[in-house]
């Protein structure tokens, strides 16, 4: 089977893991603790039974959707998702070429190895840009300087990450801890497809936007470590107020699972919320967003964007999710997955099937405006 051939994310998945060492697939794939929440969030948004309606005129379907005063080709994002760019050879870039091309926003993680420039630089409209707070503020008023530069229409804030979870996989695979250096020599010697590609020609392996204050410090050989310590867990929403002061684009909260944290956000100038678990990479046990979804998208949707994230692999998943009350999707591993299997193309393969499924879920739930998905087309 020739790489873009490959259709569901389970495929990505499967061949990911065959091209990439260990730690990094690890890296992608693995969750917090026993990453109970990480299967919820596939499980739970799997079981969501949709409604077949018939004989409604279905024959012009239009996935376009506006959001975050932008217009969308579809209600789907690719999510920040830390290192892509050692998923493939400078992936982020990648991923943000495919994004625009297919009519889609992209959000560049902090932690990425593309700068913020090299990916502004990829294609016509800037990405998104994602936020950590970190203790020393000189990064956060560099990052909101670079991203008002670069034109960004939209920051997003992570704000369920002051401290990170344990992820254990990440210790046993040669992310980090003792010997993971060597560990990680050993597993790049034995796929030489990715060492050719990404270790030697995807290279600088540094942290692309924190590199004009890190220096050679940037390098992601203790990228856990660097992690531990300078997250900052004492962040409070003073930290929101005082960004919302300084950037007036469009201001985005990700990582809210509660929906008293979401109305808080209306209270604090937010324009639009990420329902998010982190993928089940934070705190083991919280509820998956599906079942946490609707109750959130009740007390604010008609007052601020609602997008969720989670365990979203299909199309299907997309239309699913919106019927619980979100109007658009982020991405994480599922395009981590096709971009570590195939690179830009196996994203751009990932998006087309996505298109198509929603296209064809929306048809035979008898709706072709993205607007008409609703709750009405939950079966009860
Ligand atoms: C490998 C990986 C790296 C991630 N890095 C970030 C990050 O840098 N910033 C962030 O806000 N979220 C990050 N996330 C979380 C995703 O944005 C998203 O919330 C999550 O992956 C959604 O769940 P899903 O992967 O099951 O779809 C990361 C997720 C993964 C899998």
């Amino acid at each position: 089977m020739s790489e873009v051939s490959l259709a569901t994310a389970a495929e990505f998945r499967e061949a990911a893991r065959r091209r990439l060492p260990r730690f990094l697939f690890d890296y992608i794939d693995g969750a917090a603790y026993d990453e109970l929440t990480c299967r919820r969030n596939v499980a739970d948004l799997g079981a969501v039974r949709l409604r077949q309606r018939v004989l409604r005129d279905v024959s012009l379907v239009d996935t376009s959707t506006d959001l975050l005063g932008e217009s969308w080709a579809m209600p789907v994002a690719l999510g920040p998702v830390g290192l892509s760019g050692m998923y493939a050879r400078r992936g982020e870039a990648q991923a943000k070429r495919i994004a625009s091309e297919r009519g889609i926003p992209m959000c560049l993680s902090t932690l990425s190895l593309c700068s913020l420039e090299e990916v502004a630089a990829a294609s016509e409209r800037p990405p998104w840009f994602q936020l950590y707070i970190m203790r020393d503020r000189r990064f956060l008023q560099d990052l909101v300087d670079r991203a008002e530069a670069a034109h960004c229409s939209t920051l997003v804030l992570t704000v369920d990450m002051p401290v990170p979870g344990a992820r254990y996989r990440d210790a046993r695979s040669g992310m980090s801890g003792p010997n993971s250096a060597a560990s990680r020599l050993l597993q790049a010697a034995t796929h030489p497809g990715w060492a050719w590609d990404v270790g030697l020609r995807g290279r600088p392996h540094r942290l692309g936007n924190l590199e004009p204050l890190l220096g050679a410090q940037s390098h992601i050989k203790d990228y856990m470590g660097w992690i531990a310590r300078n997250f900052d867990p004492s962040v409070t929403w003073r930290e929101v107020d005082e960004l919302r002061r300084r950037w007036s684009g469009r201001l985005v909260l990700k990582g809210i699972l509660d929906a008293d944290d979401a109305r808080e956000a209306l209270n604090h100038g937010i324009d639009g919320i990420v329902v998010s678990n982190h993928g089940g990479r934070q705190l083991d046990g919280v509820p998956s967003t599906a079942a946490a979804l609707p109750t959130i998208a009740a007390a604010v949707s008609d007052r601020m964007a609602v997008l969720v994230d989670g365990g979203v692999r299909s199309g299907l998943d997309v239309v699913r999710m919106l019927a619980l009350g979100a109007q658009g999707v982020l991405l994480g591993r599922a395009w981590a997955y096709a971009l570590g299997a195939a690179g830009g193309a196996g994203v751009s393969r990932l998006l087309q099937m996505m298109d198509a499924e929603i296209r064809v879920a929306m048809a035979l739930g008898g709706v072709t405006r993205v607007e008409q998905i609703d709750q009405s087309l939950l079966a009860s």
